[in-house]
Order: C-alpha cells, then structure tokens, then sequence
C-alpha cells in the first residue's frame, strides 16, 4: 500500500486544519500527554537544545509542554502543511520557532543540538523505507543521550479514519517501529500499546534514546 503523496497530505491538512485544532483542545488533556510530556522533561532536564516538533501541527503538544512541563526550554516545531504551521505559530508565538519543512529532512536543525525528537501521529503518512530514513535523520540532530519520542497508530494495514479524512495512511506494529529505532541507532527504553478513547485502533508508545556508543 503506498501512502497518500505529500503534496495530497499537505492538502488535506491545509482544508482540515480548523477542525483538527478543535479536535486536540480537548485530546490534549488526554491524561497520556501529561504522562508523556512530564516523563519527557524530567528526561531532558540536564540536557542542552530545543525540543523539536518533526510534525507538529496545530501545536497543541508544544503548547503544553511549554506551559506545563518546561518553559525555560527552546522549542522547534516542524510541519509539511502551511495552514497547520500558521496556527501553530499563532499558538506558539515567541515561544517556539515553527518551520515549513518534513520530518525526513530537518533543515534548520543543526547536526547533535536538539535534546528531544518528538513525532506524534505522522509516521503513518510515509512508507516503511522514508520511516527508517526519518528515525536516522532525527538520530543526526540529537545530541548525545537525547530523547525520541514517538507515537503512531499501531497494527497493520491501513489507518481506518471512519472515512472522516481521505488519506491512505499506514499502521505500523510496534516490533516494526522499534526495529527501524534500533535500526538507526536508538535504545528503545519504553514501548507501549494502548487504546485510544474514540479511535477504532490503537496507539503505540516509543520512547528511545540516542546513546554515546549508538
Ligand atoms: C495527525 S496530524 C498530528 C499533528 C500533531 N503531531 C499532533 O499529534 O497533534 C499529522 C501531521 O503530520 C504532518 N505531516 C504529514 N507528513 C509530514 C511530513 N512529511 N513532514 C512533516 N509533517 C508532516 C501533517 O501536516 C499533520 O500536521
């Protein structure tokens, strides 16, 4: 199955922007966020460089992580749809640097600067083969012990949207996303699978670490 193009993808999140933004004001308080994001900056708490956003769109995360978890931090966020990095800024303002760009190539983010990676429901947009190209490249931009940090629809086949969002998007099984993490050079300290309230399919999980000797 291959997936929707880019130029498809940035469509469709350029007409569905306004209703996804609606979508993550209430997802966000989802207690998994608070887990994750409070988990995440005790991780980085001793570690230099932004967090980086390699799909952010509404900027939602960002806004929470920066509000509650880590305000000191400098933060990155990233996104292949003009509308979601619009919004995203407007949400962020001087907070956050926010970029056109794609996950697979962080432009602007320097080799061994950022102290997390984080990717939360996107990888489903490219193919296995730009996933592992994507972990390699989010390994570059790591500093030494930095955190990734990943969440995606799990399973196989296609990601069922209801038929609510007209993507062709891919689930990945949690030993395919780990092994690409290992693959391009992560520990993988931590991998769940979870239920989503309201989604038909479940969530996976990763967080991974870029150490010394990887
Ligand atoms: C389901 S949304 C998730 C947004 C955000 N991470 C969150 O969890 O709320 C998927 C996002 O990935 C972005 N996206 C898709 N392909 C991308 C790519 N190649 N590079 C960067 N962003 C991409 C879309 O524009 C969209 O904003």
């Amino acid at each position: 199955m291959k997936t929707s193009s880019d130029a498809e993808v940035r469509q469709l999140y350029d007409d569905f922007v306004d209703h996804y933004s609606e979508m993550m004001d209430s997802e966000i308080d989802l207690p998994i966020y608070a887990d994750l994001l409070s988990r995440l900056s005790e991780r980085v708490a001793a570690l230099p460089g932004p967090v980086v956003d390699t799909s952010c769109g509404s900027g939602h995360m960002l806004a929470r992580y920066h509000e509650r978890h880590d305000p000191a931090r400098s933060l990155v966020g990233i996104d292949l749809s003009p509308r979601m990095v619009a919004i995203a800024g407007a949400r962020l303002g001087a907070n956050a640097e926010i970029l056109l760009g794609d996950m697979r190539s962080l432009v602007g983010v320097a080799t061994s600067s950022a102290a997390a990676v984080l990717s939360f429901f996107a990888i489903q947009h490219i193919d296995p083969d730009d996933a592992l190209k994507a972990l390699r490249e989010w390994r570059r931009a790591l500093c030494p012990g930095g955190v990734l940090l990943i969440a995606a629809w799990e399973g196989a086949g296609a990601v069922d949207y209801g038929g609510r969002f007209d993507a062709v998007a891919r689930r990945y099984t949690e030993d395919e996303v780990s092994n690409w993490a290992r693959e391009a050079g992560f520990v993988v300290d931590r991998c769940v699978v979870e239920p989503v309230e309201g989604f038909p399919m479940d969530a996976l999980y990763l967080e991974g670490s870029k150490t010394a000797s990887t």
